[in-house]
């Protein structure tokens, strides 16, 4: 018996073609492993029985799937909205958070079947191929990684007659105009006509945001330390919590994001996503912790979110600085609890209202009225040795500081 190999399976014409490959060139065993993290979300579900029989048509010696989906929820989507993660600012992660819950899978598998490797059919030019390396080296440093698609320097065309040689089975696919890579945090969607940065993505790119809702809306995500827990006031769980908003927050077209992005290979690539129920969440999140979390606290936050995200970004789920972040980001939630109104409409969706047990917000300090509580005589003295430096700095150093004609920070260059 040959060794084996277990590799990230698919479905599609790359790793169905890498079944054989592996079989051919590397002389392995191939255990296909297709791990659910929710890419049906936007289509009502893939048809796992036939994806299985594909890869054993391929040549697998097994074929196994995965569900994977309240755990890519609880222990993927929720860490990245606690740390309200968008990667420049803007991508929520999508893809990079389902890689390493497969790795997590494609090891286990590894493990029960004495394999040799774990392979991808990742190319070399994405993230992808860094996250599920990086990921595996990580949790198992011992096993071997296979990159055909990396290796074979296979066209699309080539990909196609290999397979139709093989006699390898392929769905009559519309992937085919596009790259897209789905799961319950959204949908990447790459190549084709948007390859060019000023074209518009055409509406056949969206599947999760097509808009269908004609009547306003409102929507409360209640949260628990951080946790998104309730809809409307019902407890759900993260998994259903989160396809639901999808959902909902999608028949108004919002969730939508056109981007320029760094790659980890110093590729800049366009990219749509479609994103409807974590961009809602991360607005609700970020609205609650405005409330709940001290200044400090939330300041610091907010300057280690961009990190944790660019370490997800980078393939470094499993690392001792994001296991560091994350211990960090599981103190900073232990208020953030309460609720949050979400209003909708047509392609928007915004917050309303929050109200929260452990809100920092106190409305005497607040207010403008008779009930105001605020001891307004400690301003002045607060306000005075708060200026004091500054006070003396002018005094001694910045004495014409204040004239009329100041040149001001350019010195009175004019563009
Ligand atoms: N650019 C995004 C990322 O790196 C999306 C990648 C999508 N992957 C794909 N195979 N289409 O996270």
């Amino acid at each position: 018996m040959a060794e084996r190999v277990v590799l990230a399976y698919s479905g599609g014409l790359d790793t169905s073609v890498a079944v054989r490959w592996l079989m051919e060139h590397r002389g392995v065993d191939v255990v296909a492993v297709a791990v659910d993290v929710g890419q049906g979300s936007s289509t009502g579900g893939e048809d796992w029985e036939a994806m299985s029989q594909r890869a054993l048509a391929a040549g697998a010696v097994e074929a196994t799937v995965v569900d994977a989906r309240a755990q890519m929820a609880e222990e993927f989507c929720v860490p990245a909205l606690m740390a309200n993660a968008r990667y420049e600012g803007k991508y929520p992660l999508v893809s990079a958070l389902s890689r390493p819950v497969i790795v997590k899978h494609l090891v286990a598998a590894a493990r029960s079947h004495g394999a040799r490797g774990v392979a991808h059919g990742c190319t070399g030019k994405g993230n992808d191929q860094v996250r599920f390396e990086v990921g595996i080296r990580a949790l198992a440093p011992d096993l071997e990684v296979f990159a055909p698609a990396r290796e074979w320097g296979f066209s699309r065309q080539d990909s196609i007659d290999y397979a139709a040689k093989w006699e390898i089975p392929l769905t009559a696919s519309k992937e085919k105009l596009y790259s897209i890579d789905e799961n319950l945090w959204g949908r990447a969607i790459e190549c084709g006509v948007i390859e060019d940065p000023w074209n518009r993505p055409p509406e056949d790119v969206y599947a999760m945001t097509i808009p269908t809702a004609t009547e306003p809306t409102e929507v409360t995500v209640g949260f628990e330390s951080g946790v998104p827990v309730s809809i409307d006031g019902e407890r759900l769980d993260p998994l259903p919590l989160i396809a639901g908003l999808n959902r909902l927050v999608g028949a108004y077209g919002f969730g939508r994001l056109d981007m320029v992005e760094n790659r980890r290979v110093g590729i800049k690539s366009r990219e749509t996503y479609e994103c409807p129920g974590a961009l809602a969440l991360l607005l609700a999140h970020a609205d609650l912790e405005d409330l709940t979390l001290e200044r400090d606290l939330h300041h610091e936050k907010l300057r280690l979110e961009p990190r944790w995200s660019e370490l997800v970004y980078d393939g470094l789920w499993f690392s001792p600085l994001k296991q560091a972040l994350d211990a960090f980001l599981v103190e900073s939630q232990r208020f953030v609890t309460g609720e949050v109104r979400l209003a909708l409409d047509s392609g928007r969706c915004w917050v309303v209202g929050r109200r929260s047990p452990a809100s920092l917000y106190d409305h005497g300090l607040a207010t403008y009225d008779a009930t105001d509580t605020f001891r307004h005589q400690d301003a002045e003295g607060f306000v005075r040795i708060w200026g004091l430096g500054v006070a003396r700095w002018a005094t001694v150093q910045h004495k014409d500081g204040g004239s009329a004609d100041d040149v001001g920070p350019t010195g009175g260059l004019r563009p």
